[in-house]
């Protein structure tokens, strides 16, 4: 199969495009086993080998937790766009199926299968996604085959919106008559919504909202939100609509951030309280599952930081976050790990009331931990966690809190010795009273923090050395105290057979 092939020859020539049907559930477990890189992240969601980019058609479908994702099986760049797809029973266990979606030589989706959604239709998983051919994307319908969700058909009527509104200026490109892409649909009595994400010429990303009695025939309604700020980016990608209790939350990806608005969809408008990021960092296009007992869970692919021929050598490409529960509390969106995340925690280290001044040494270390803190930092002008630094200090990655600043930074400058990485500072504001609080999850190439439980910073980090697994702490401007520190080891999400059929 060509898909094997193309991880074996990684350091071959890129292959134009592959449309063929590529591996066997078998043949993609296999590939996963045969990637050798210290950095692959071993607990969140990657593919199994090659491209990865958005989380797709989340749903949690007889007891199942199903993620469909952005997938190139011909090498790990973005191309010839499949739909990979990993199942889970306890939403830390994942297991590589087959691939769901393949671009159709004859079809409308003939150069890629785009981002898009689950709905239940009449008791009938159905993806609503962008078919991408000759320089038009336009929203298509597949049906599942049976409860496994492992093969789809599509709709003989695709694409079902044949056209994009007339009635506004929809952005276009050189490669793309339009920009009209990504769904997100949802059933409100007798009637299917979708939102899609575009852009408005010369003014800004919008966000277009239809509606339809069958999820065949689209009215359209007009934009909800259109981003005329400075900053909001020309184009918005991968718009959601959740309902979080008391509010509603939107978010768009406009090409850099993930911005979200809270507010409320009324009178064909969303009408935003507030706005902010819903990640720091490397984390894009997000996707939600709503759950059966009503969570939202949202995970967001986070691209790689490394240049593309060491993606190309390393075989694979692109990582999913951790799921996330969203919920609003007191008008404030909280951003936490799903509890289920717990079920990974293996061999345990806790320290309490830790007086840190200068650098202090930790006897843990690990390149797949998680790692809870409270700290005082009232007297500390900085404090930091560091993690994955080498025995000799050479690549180290600090986590740290700046009082004047009042935010948390996540310093590459040293994170490798690798000078293809990406090193820049990333940062997001933190309100701290007296105590920070942290959750830090390292994973890899992958360090995803959560701070307060509310706002998130994920980054990629690319240490050289296997052995840059140390973690340490250090405050500057006085000292820091350290209430709690717990650390876990966590396990493997996937189990890596080494007697794997041997697809060769
Ligand atoms: C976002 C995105 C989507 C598109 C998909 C293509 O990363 O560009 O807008 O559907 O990826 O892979």
């Amino acid at each position: 199969h060509r898909v094997v092939e193309n991880v074996l020859q990684t350091l071959g020539e890129r292959p134009e495009s592959v449309t063929d049907r590529p591996a066997t559930g078998d043949e993609l477990r296999s590939l996963r086993g045969r990637i050798d890189d210290h950095n692959r992240p071993r607990y969140h969601l990657t593919p199994p080998a090659n491209w990865l980019n958005d989380p797709n058609g989340l749903v949690e479908w007889n007891g199942r937790y199903h993620v469909f994702y952005q997938y190139n099986p011909a090498g790990p760049f973005h191309g010839t766009i499949h739909w990979g797809h990993a199942v889970s029973d306890d939403l830390v266990h994942w297991e590589d199926e087959p691939i769901a979606l393949s671009p159709d030589p004859d079809g409308p989706d003939r150069d890629g299968c785009w981002s898009g959604c689950t709905v239940v239709d009449d008791g009938t998983p159905t993806f609503v996604y962008t078919g991408g051919r000759g320089g038009r994307q336009l929203p298509c319908l597949a049906t599942a085959d049976d409860d496994s969700l492992r093969t789809w058909t599509k709709d003989p009527a695709n694409p079902v919106i044949e056209e994009v509104p007339v009635e506004i200026d929809v952005l276009a490109s050189e490669e793309w008559h339009a920009e009209f892409r990504d769904h997100c649909v949802w059933k409100d009595g007798e009637f299917w919504y979708q939102v899609i994400g575009s852009g408005i010429s010369e003014v800004g990303g919008t966000v277009l909202l239809y509606r339809s009695r069958d999820l065949q025939e689209w009215t359209y309604l007009g934009p909800i939100l259109t981003g005329a700020w400075e900053g909001a980016g020309a184009m918005w990608e991968c718009p959601e609509l959740l309902d979080l209790g008391e509010t509603q939350l939107l978010h768009v990806s406009n090409y850099a951030d993930v911005l979200y608005f809270l507010g409320d969809l009324s009178d064909g408008r969303f009408h935003v309280d507030e706005r902010d990021l819903l990640d720091y960092g490397d984390f894009y296009a997000p996707q939600s599952m709503t759950t059966e007992s009503g969570r939202e869970l949202t995970f967001g692919w986070l691209p790689e930081a490394r240049s593309e021929r060491a993606q190309w050598d390393a075989g694979w490409s692109g990582a999913l976050s951790l799921p996330r529960e969203l919920a609003v509390e007191d008008g404030t969106l909280r951003q936490r790990p799903a509890p289920e995340v717990r079920d990974l925690r293996g061999e345990h280290t806790a320290r309490t009331d830790l007086v840190v001044d200068g650098e202090t040494a930790l006897d843990v270390s690990g390149t797949a931990l998680e790692l809870d803190l409270t700290v005082d930092v009232t007297d500390a002008a900085s404090f930091a966690l560091v993690v994955r630094e080498s025995p000799d200090g050479e690549e180290r990655t600090p986590v740290r809190y700046d009082a004047d600043a009042g935010e948390l930074v996540v310093d590459r400058s040293a994170s490798s010795l690798d000078v293809e990485t990406t090193r820049d500072e990333q940062r997001m504001p933190v309100d701290v009273e007296e105590t920070l609080s942290l959750r830090v999850f390292v994973d890899g190439s992958v360090v995803e923090v959560f701070a307060e439980e509310r706002r998130c910073l994920t980054s990629r980090i690319y240490p050289t050395r296997a052995d840059s697994d140390g973690v340490s702490l250090e405050a500057e401007g006085g000292e820091a105290v350290v209430e709690s520190l717990d650390v876990w080891e966590l396990g493997d999400a996937w189990e890596t057979d080494a007697a794997a059929p041997d697809a060769t």
